[in-house]
C-alpha cells in the first residue's frame, strides 16, 4: 500500500443533521491518484488531547476527479457503559476540521468497488451512511457508461438524516438508465412523496424485486449489519446467486466492544517481514492499529474481523480478541485488527 499523504481541506459541506462532507486536496503534488467507485482512505488522525494516532476509513464518496477527493461522514454516536459518546474521529471531522487544515490519509484501497465500463444491470442498496461508496459507483457510472441499467436504493431513517437529496435528484433527472428509490423509515411532518421520498418502511426483497426488470444482476449493499444480512439472505432465497451480492461493511457497532488489554504493557512484538520488535503500547485498540503506528504495513478492509484481509501467520505467542470476529482464523493465525497480544508474539508482518 502507499504511504500516507497530507491533504488539505478545501471545502467543508453538511449534507444533513450526522453528515458531512470533506473535499480534500493533495499536498505539495498536482496529481491524485485514481481510485475505483467503492474504494477507501486510510486516514490517521492526530486529535488533539489524544497521546495516539488515530486510523479510521472513509469511502469517497463521488466520482474520480483530478482536482479533489471527496469523502462524507457520519458523526457516530455510541453507547459505553450507558452513556451515549460521540464518535472519536467522527466527531473531530463534523465538529473541529475546518477548510484549510490538512489531514493524512494513504490509498485508495478496498475490494468493495465497481467496472463502471460493464453493462450488467446492477443494484446499489444503501443504508444510512451507507450510501458513500454506492453514491460514488453510481456518479461514475452517471460520467463515464449512462446507458446502463441500474437500481439505486437509498434507506433513510427519517427527513433530517436524508443526505445527498439534491444531488441524487439531480441524478434522477440526468438522460441514464437509473432508477432511483428512496425509502424512509419515519416520515416526518412536511415530507413530500416523490420529493422527498419514494417508499416507506424498510427496504425488503420483495419491494425491490417488484421494482427490477429481472433479480438476475449485480447486488452491491452497504448499511447497517442488520439491513445487509437480511437483505443477502433473502436474495439468496430468492435464487440470487452469492457470486453476484457484494457487500461493504463500516463495522460499528452500537457499543464498546469488552477490551481487556490493560494487563501488560511488557510484550515485545516481532514483525518478522518488517525487521522490527517493538515493545506493545497498550493505548492502542489492536495489533494492526499500533502496526500501522510503526510503519508496518498490514492489508486491511473491514478493521473489525468480517473480511480477514488482515490474516496473518502468528508464528509464537499468544494473542486476545477484543470482540467476536466473523472470520475465525485458527490457531497459526491471527486478525490483528481485531486482537491484542498476551505474551510476547512473533507475526509474520
Ligand atoms: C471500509 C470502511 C469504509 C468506511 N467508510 C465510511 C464512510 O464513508 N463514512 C463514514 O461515516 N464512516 C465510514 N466508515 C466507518 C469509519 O471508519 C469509522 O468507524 C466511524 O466513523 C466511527 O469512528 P469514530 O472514531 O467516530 O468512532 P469510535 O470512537 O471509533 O467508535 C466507533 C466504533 O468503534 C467501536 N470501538 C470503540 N472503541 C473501541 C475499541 N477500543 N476497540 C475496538 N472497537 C472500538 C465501537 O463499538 C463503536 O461502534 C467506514 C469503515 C470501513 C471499515
Ligand atoms: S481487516 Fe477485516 S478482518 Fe481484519
Amino acid at each position: 500500500m502507499t504511504s500516507y499523504k497530507q491533504f488539505e481541506v478545501i471545502k467543508k459541506v453538511f449534507e444533513s443533521k450526522d453528515v458531512v462532507s470533506l473535499y480534500m486536496k493533495p499536498v505539495n503534488s498536482p496529481d491524485l491518484p485514481v481510485f475505483r467507485p467503492g474504494q477507501h482512505l486510510m486516514f490517521k488522525f492526530h486529535i488533539p488531547g489524544q497521546e495516539i494516532p488515530a486510523f479510521r476509513y472513509y469511502s469517497f464518496s463521488d466520482h474520480y476527479n483530478n482536482g479533489y477527493y471527496r469523502i462524507s461522514v457520519k458523526k457516530e454516536r455510541i453507547l459505553d457503559q450507558g452513556v451515549v459518546r460521540a464518535g472519536l474521529c467522527s466527531s473531530y471531522i463534523f465538529d473541529i476540521v475546518k477548510e484549510g487544515d490538512y489531514l493524512e490519509a494513504k490509498g485508495p484501497a478496498g475490494e468493495f468497488y465497481i467496472n463502471a465500463e460493464e453493462m450488467h444491470p446492477l443494484v446499489l442498496i444503501a443504508g444510512g451512511i451507507g450510501i458513500t461508496p454506492l453514491l460514488s459507483m453510481l456518479k461514475t457510472i452517471a460520467k463515464v457508461n449512462p446507458q446502463r441499467e441500474v437500481y439505486f436504493f437509498y434507506g433513510v431513517n427519517q427527513q433530517d438524516e436524508h443526505s445527498f437529496l439534491e444531488e441524487l435528484s439531480q441524478l434522477k433527472k440526468t438522460p441514464a438508465n437509473f432508477n432511483i428509490y428512496t425509502f424512509y423509515n419515519h416520515v416526518l411532518p412536511g415530507c413530500i412523496e416523490g420529493l422527498h421520498y419514494d417508499y416507506t418502511g424498510f427496504i425488503t426483497v420483495e419491494k425491490m424485486f417488484a421494482l427490477l426488470s429481472d433479480i438476475h444482476m449485480d447486488y452491491y449493499i452497504c448499511g447497517p449489519a442488520a439491513m445487509m444480512q437480511s437483505i443477502t439472505g433473502a436474495l439468496e432465497k430468492a435464487g440470487v446467486s452469492a457470486l453476484n451480492i457484494h457487500t461493504e461493511s463500516f463495522s460499528t457497532i452500537a457499543g464498546v466492544p469488552e477490551q481487556n488489554n490493560r494487563e501488560s504493557s511488557e510484550w515485545i512484538i516481532e514483525f518478522t517481514k518488517s525487521g522490527k520488535k517493538l515493545l506493545w503500547d497498550q493505548r492502542y485498540r489492536s495489533i494492526l492499529e499500533f502496526a500501522e503506528a510503526n510503519d508496518i504495513d498490514i492489508s486491511s478492509g473491514c478493521l473489525f474481523g468480517d473480511c480477514g484481509t488482515c490474516l496473518t501467520k502468528l508464528q509464537q505467542g499468544e494473542i486476545k480478541y477484543i470482540h467476536p470476529t466473523m472470520v475465525q482464523p485458527g490457531k497459526d493465525n491471527c486478525l490483528p485488527c481485531s486482537c491484542v497480544p498476551s505474551s510476547h508474539l512473533v507475526l509474520d508482518a
